[in-house]
């Protein structure tokens, strides 16, 4: 529910058993829903880069737009060689991680999860990271950064690919410990998958990936899935009205039989009928089975993406302007 109803139904309250306002929206299947905050990823070609010139981070005050229309999660992207400049393990640079932690603020001091991306495929200046000690020694560090703030998510890394799959699950799991071991022991881990984290190859890919424990049970699976025709996430035109309830089927299936919950931490598709249709598909099937699935978060928001496909960077991003309405439902 939206602040604005909050304060509309304590206006007209007066008893404890106020009648729900009449144009109460039906609430959100999902405890989370919201997007990706792209921007200090930026510039990957440019390691470590110039801030200004090769990256930015994200707009503390379209983030409050976005909160405002019911968005309760934001994952911010970040580049691990930005942050840790000199070696996995090494010290972090303060500008850098001041900025980092500046957004990370903003969007929990409003109430809502920020979810720390290290945006980065399991690689670390182009080599697959293959010291899962290093990568425990990583997460230690920064969750010792974030340990008090439970409104904080930890995500190990975005879209392990074309890596040996025993290293992916054991990378996934040195990050939980080194995260516990930092004593953040409140908040949720979202662990990714090999072959970019996609919901639709998950169950072939990725089933190893059952075998994560947590001494706190806060792990979330989470996936990507984009609905075009190679599911890159590169067209505008969706394959189907119904791909994307195809595309998520199995992967229900996979976190029902495991008693797992997951989250599709990446979609999109164009602004046109086809993709709207394809995506209420995909969050109504959800929606359905919100005993495993916690939410969903659009690819993205950010202050460089122009005129971007799916860019929802108030106020004039195409997926804003164009695609907010059809997420509506969803919203908090
Ligand atoms: C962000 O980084 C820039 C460039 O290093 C620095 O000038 C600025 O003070 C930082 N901002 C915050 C909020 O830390």
């Amino acid at each position: 529910m939206r602040f604005d109803h909050i304060a509309l139904l304590a206006a007209v309250a007066g008893s404890a058993a106020a009648a729900p306002a009449k144009n109460a929206k039906r609430a959100s299947p999902f405890q989370w829903f919201g997007t990706s905050e792209s921007g200090a990823e930026f510039g990957e070609d440019n390691l470590p880069g110039v801030y200004g010139k090769d990256y930015y981070f994200p707009d503390a005050s379209t983030i409050q737009t976005l909160a405002g229309k019911g968005m309760n999660i934001f994952r911010v992207a970040f580049r691990m060689e930005r942050l840790v400049p000199n070696s996995m393990t090494g010290g972090f640079d303060d500008a850098y991680l001041s900025n980092l932690t500046a957004t990370v603020r903003a969007i929990t001091d409003a109430g809502s999860h920020a979810v720390l991306d290290p945006h980065n495929y399991g690689r670390y200046n182009g080599e697959i990271m293959s010291s899962t000690s290093d990568f425990q020694t990583f997460w230690k560090n920064v969750a010792g950064e974030f340990a008090s703030n439970e409104l904080v998510i930890f995500d190990t890394n975005n879209e392990y690919h074309d890596m040996d799959q025993d290293l992916v699950l054991k990378l996934n799991q040195a990050a939980i410990d080194g995260i516990r071991d930092a004593g953040a022991t409140s908040q949720y881990i979202f662990v990714e998958g090999n072959s970019w984290t996609g919901a639709w190859t998950w169950v072939d890919v990725n089933d190893n990936m059952k075998a994560l424990t947590d001494p706190q049970d806060k792990i979330v699976y989470e996936m990507h899935q984009y609905l075009d025709s190679d599911g890159s996430g590169k067209s505008e035109t969706c394959v189907s009205t119904t791909i994307g309830k195809e595309r998520v089927t199995a992967a229900t299936q996979w976190l029902k039989d495991n008693n797992k919950v997951g989250v599709i931490g990446e979609f999109a598709g164009g602004v046109n009928d086809n993709c709207k249709a394809a995506i209420t598909g995909m969050l109504d099937y959800m929606g359905d089975n919100s005993d495993v699935w916690r939410g969903a978060l659009w690819w993205a928001a950010g202050p460089w993406w122009a005129d971007y496909i799916f860019s929802i960077e108030p106020p004039t991003g195409v997926a804003y302007t164009g695609m907010l309405s059809t997420l509506e439902p969803y919203l908090q």
